[in-house]
């Protein structure tokens, strides 16, 4: 799974000259992140003319907190790829004013000419980026609240077992804008949120559903994510 996206990003990246990649966290991206430094290694990808920007980002997490995203990304990827610092851009969970960072995060995505590939995790519930469920489909980005499953669901990754209530999210807007998107999802606990982002009605219920009115749109998800699709 993480080598056939590592290899959507290689052929992005190489297509354009100026490629601007909409990036995901979370457990389903290490493999992903490994072997997009593989391919750095190679010399297959070169960072130094990518713009990035992470879908979201917990409030009031510090970017040095081990569970920030800032943090992920840095441990992940950033720390072994020569990638500009002025090029890659993670919502700042910390602002002292925070609507008026998502605003400028919607700027800077615009001034960069929009995304070309964004990639996505799923949550169980369905949530793209921290679009809980009822999250509008032409959301902007935004300070969300999390739901209490989400939060649940987070728990075991943070050492206080203290998940932060609120994030912020590109909005379902936002992401239906990229030109394309890989949704990744890897294990049984999301296969029902597989199901219903692909067969489901579209509905505000699940936010993935949102996803079907995307004209270049994948999943790659590995078996177990597809339990409940039909076999062919
Ligand atoms: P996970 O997170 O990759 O850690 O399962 C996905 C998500 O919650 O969107």
């Amino acid at each position: 799974m993480s080598d056939k996206a590592a290899k959507k990003a290689e052929k992005s990246i190489n297509n354009s000259s100026k490629p601007v990649l909409g990036l995901a966290t979370g457990k389903t991206f290490t493999g992903f992140y490994k072997k997009l430094v593989e391919k750095h290694n190679k010399k297959k990808i070169s960072f130094s003319n990518i713009t990035t920007f992470n879908l979201d980002e917990y409030v009031g997490l510090p970017s040095d907190h081990p569970e920030s995203f800032h943090y992920y990304m840095e441990n992940n990827l950033f720390k072994d790829v020569k990638i500009p610092n002025q090029n890659y851009h993670i919502p700042n969970g910390t602002a002292g004013n925070l609507k008026k960072e998502c605003e400028e995060y919607e700027i800077k995505i615009k001034n960069a000419g929009g995304i070309n590939t964004q990639f996505l995790g799923i949550g169980e519930n369905g949530h793209i980026g921290y679009n809980e469920p009822g999250s509008p489909h032409d959301s902007r980005t935004r300070v969300v609240k999390l739901t209490e499953e989400t939060q649940k669901n987070k728990k075991e990754y943070f050492e206080s077992r203290k998940v932060p209530e609120k994030a912020i999210t590109m909005g379902i807007g936002t992401i239906l804008e990229a030109d394309q998107i890989f949704l990744l999802a890897s294990g049984e606990e999301k296969a029902e949120a597989v199901k219903k982002t692909v067969e489901g009605p579209i509905t505000k219920d699940i936010p993935s559903s949102a996803l079907q009115k995307h004209d270049n749109c994948t999943l790659i998800i590995d078996e177990e994510a597809s339990t409940y699709l039909p076999k062919t």
